[in-house]
């Protein structure tokens, strides 16, 4: 069973720390006052967000920071992490993600995703931590039959091994408190997580072309890129454009420490929607960069891409009436965010 704990004595083992969500909320956990250790393979992110993290946080809080660079599915490694701290709840964000790449490197995807999580609740397990956050999807939705999609909304197959990962964890993670009943598991399923730290220090890093529709225009902004691809305008929403809820990567950090908040003594399995609750168009994105930029962003329209679903957006009624918790930074504010971040950032942390 996991104690009840002040922050202050609250040890919280980041998984995946380094890369985009998980820096934004290490920043957030150190200055609400928890210990964090942040377990990384730098397999898509870099040593710089650690020292950006600290940066951020001034050196008192830093000091309540350790970084492993450490495969999560490197079973020595990861015991050796909970022999030095006494960890008293994990955050776990280490993982594939990119949807294209897991349909051709499904092996590779479900070794890291489901693998790792594997190892991580045998060691949690075997060292008495049974709290769990764990980082799920809207795509576990799949093709809404109705918005917006509520947390009883069905599951539908998942259309790529990515979707599949999230799927299957949410359901191992589910067995496990079915067998013993004393684990507290909390399935985050996040929208489309866009903006970056206000500071600019730390953001999202894509490594080659970006996938995602907001770190592609982001390159186009600065430069890199000469035009946005619009995948279909024929879709049955107001202007055409597949519609998302984006929600800004300070939201979710700071619903991460509201799960930690709320869970804090509990037993259980819970699962709540982060977004904003507000769908925008594909065009609403590009429009809201160029007025975040100052220029407008050239875009092309092309074919719709295989897979897309046409809109989702979420109700997060249940995460404001358990935890507490709503977004509160809205499209404009996202834009200005990713651009502020891309703009003095234009090669990443490699730059
Ligand atoms: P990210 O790639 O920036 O962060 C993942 C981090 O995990 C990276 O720093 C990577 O180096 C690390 N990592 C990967 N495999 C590892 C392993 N075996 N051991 C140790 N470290 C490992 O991605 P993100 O956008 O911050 O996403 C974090 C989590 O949230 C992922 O699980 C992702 O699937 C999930 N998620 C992301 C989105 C999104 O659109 N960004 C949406 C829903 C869910
Ligand atoms: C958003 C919209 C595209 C790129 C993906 C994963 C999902 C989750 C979040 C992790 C769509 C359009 C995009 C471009 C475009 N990740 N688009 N031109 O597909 O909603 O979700 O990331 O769990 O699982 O599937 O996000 O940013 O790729 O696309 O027109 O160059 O932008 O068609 O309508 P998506 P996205």
């Amino acid at each position: 069973m996991s104690e009840k704990k002040v922050p202050a004595d609250t040890c919280v083992l980041v998984t995946g720390g380094a890369g985009f969500i998980g820096s934004h909320t290490v920043v957030e956990l150190l200055q609400q006052g928890y210990h964090a250790v942040v377990v990384d393979d730098l397999s898509n992110s870099s040593e710089k967000a650690v020292d950006r993290i600290k940066a951020i946080v001034g050196p008192e809080a830093a000091a309540n920071l350790r970084f492993y660079q450490a495969d999560v599915n490197d079973r020595a490694a990861l015991e050796q992490v909970f022999t030095d701290n006494a960890i008293d709840r994990v955050i776990h964000f280490a993982g594939f993600k990119a949807v294209g790449e897991s349909v051709e490197k499904p092996i590779e995807y479900y070794t890291n995703n489901i693998g790792n999580t594997l190892t991580l609740v045998d060691v949690m397990r075997a060292h008495g931590c049974k709290s769990i956050i764990f980082s799920s999807s809207a795509t576990v939705y799949g093709e809404p039959d109705s918005l917006p999609l509520t947390e009883e909304s069905p599951k539908k197959p998942a259309t790529n091994p990515y979707g599949w990962t999230k799927w299957m964890i949410e359901q191992i993670l589910t067995d496990l408190h079915t067998a013993d009943p004393e684990w507290d598991v909390v399935l985050l399923r996040y929208f489309n997580p866009i903006g970056a730290h206000p500071s600019g220090l730390i953001g999202e890093d894509p490594k080659g072309i970006p996938n995602n529709l907001v770190p592609y225009v982001a390159q186009v902004a600065v430069g890199k890129r000469e035009f946005v691809r619009v995948w279909g305008d024929d879709y049955p929403t107001p202007d055409g454009t597949g519609v998302r809820d984006y929600i800004h990567v300070m939201d979710l950090a700071s619903g991460h420490v509201a799960a930690l908040a709320w869970m804090n003594g509990r037993t259980g399995v819970e699962v709540f929607n982060l977004g904003t609750g507000k769908g925008s168009s594909v065009l609403d994105v590009i429009h809201a960069f160029s007025r975040a930029c100052g220029r407008d962003l050239p875009y092309q329209i092309g074919p719709r891409r295989a897979g897309d679903v046409v809109a989702n957006y979420a109700d997060c009624s249940k995460a404001e009436r358990e935890m507490g918790w709503t977004a509160r930074y809205d499209l404009d504010d996202m834009c200005r965010d990713s651009w502020n971040w891309q703009s003095k950032n234009p090669d990443g942390y490699e730059g």
